[in-house]
Formats: C-alpha cells, structure tokens, sequence
C-alpha cells in the first residue's frame, strides 16, 4: 500500500492543530502507519530540506523546522501521496484553496503549518529519514 511522510510544523503543534490535522487524514479513509512528537537537530533538518540548500530561505526554513517540537507521520492508502498534497493545499497559505489544511490555518509561506512528501521518491527518502522500519506498523492483518 502507497504511504507517505506528513509532518505538522512547530507552529502547528504550537496552536494545537495536531488532533484537527490527525483527525482529516482519518475521516478521509488513510491509517495511521507511524507517528511521533519529536525534535528536528540541525543534521536532519539540513536533510530533509536539502533540495532547497541554494534557496535564498534555506537559513530560515532550517532555523523554523528546528525551532520546536514537531509531529511527524507516516500515513498508507491509495493514492495518498497525491490526494493528501491536495487535502494540504498550495504551499503558501495565500493562494491555498479553504477546506484545505494551509487554507484553513495556515498565515504564510514559511509558517504553513504541515509538509508533506511530493513524490513517491521523497515519499521513501523522508519516511527512512524520520522512521526506523519497527516503528511503522502494518493493518495487513485487519485489511
Ligand atoms: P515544505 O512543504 O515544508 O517544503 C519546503 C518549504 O519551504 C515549504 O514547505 C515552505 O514552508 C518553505 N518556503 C517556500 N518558499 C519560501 C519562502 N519564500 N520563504 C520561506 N519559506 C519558504
């Protein structure tokens, strides 16, 4: 089954939107396959954005990111790579649409409340950054 990594940002777990957030991907139909609250070292937060070392806001992305605790996914069902981008919504909270996570709650482009994976490749790559293989749980059984 397709799984993908989604994150709520430190400002997210800040306003306490990690039970809203939790809450949509389950009513949607998606499980849960691994999650924790944790904090982002300055190694794993330069990984995990290093496409985006050249940007001009990479300082600033990596400096929010570590700046506190995150809630990090891991989330399995059809198609939800794609369909959990759109139920996130644009990157910038502006030009996201409402009924979308960053059109709901979220203020600007770097404060945008969830990441989530944009490819089945950052898929693996993030979900092998965050988790190790025991900590991502499997419904075969139940399915
Ligand atoms: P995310 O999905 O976590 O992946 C890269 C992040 O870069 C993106 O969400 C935004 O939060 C952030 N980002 C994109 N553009 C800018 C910008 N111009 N200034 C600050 N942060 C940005």
């Amino acid at each position: 089954m397709e799984k993908t990594f989604l994150m709520v940002k430190p400002d997210g777990v800040q306003r306490n939107l990690i039970g809203e957030i939790v809450s949509r991907f389950e009513s949607k139909g998606y499980k849960l396959a691994g999650a924790k609250l944790m904090s982002i070292s300055q190694e794993l937060a330069e990984q995990h954005y290093g496409e985006h070392k050249e940007k001009p806001f990479f300082g600033e992305l990596v400096e929010f990111i570590t700046s506190g605790p995150v809630f990090a996914m891991v989330w399995e069902g059809e198609n939800v790579i794609n369909t959990a981008r759109n139920m996130m919504g644009k990157t910038n909270p502006s030009e996201a649409s409402p009924g979308t996570v960053r059109g709901d709650y979220g203020l600007t482009v770097g404060k945008n409340v969830i990441h989530g994976s944009d490819s089945p490749e950052s898929a693996e790559r993030e979900i092998n950054l965050f988790f190790n293989q025991d900590e991502i749980l499997s419904y075969e059984k139940q399915d």
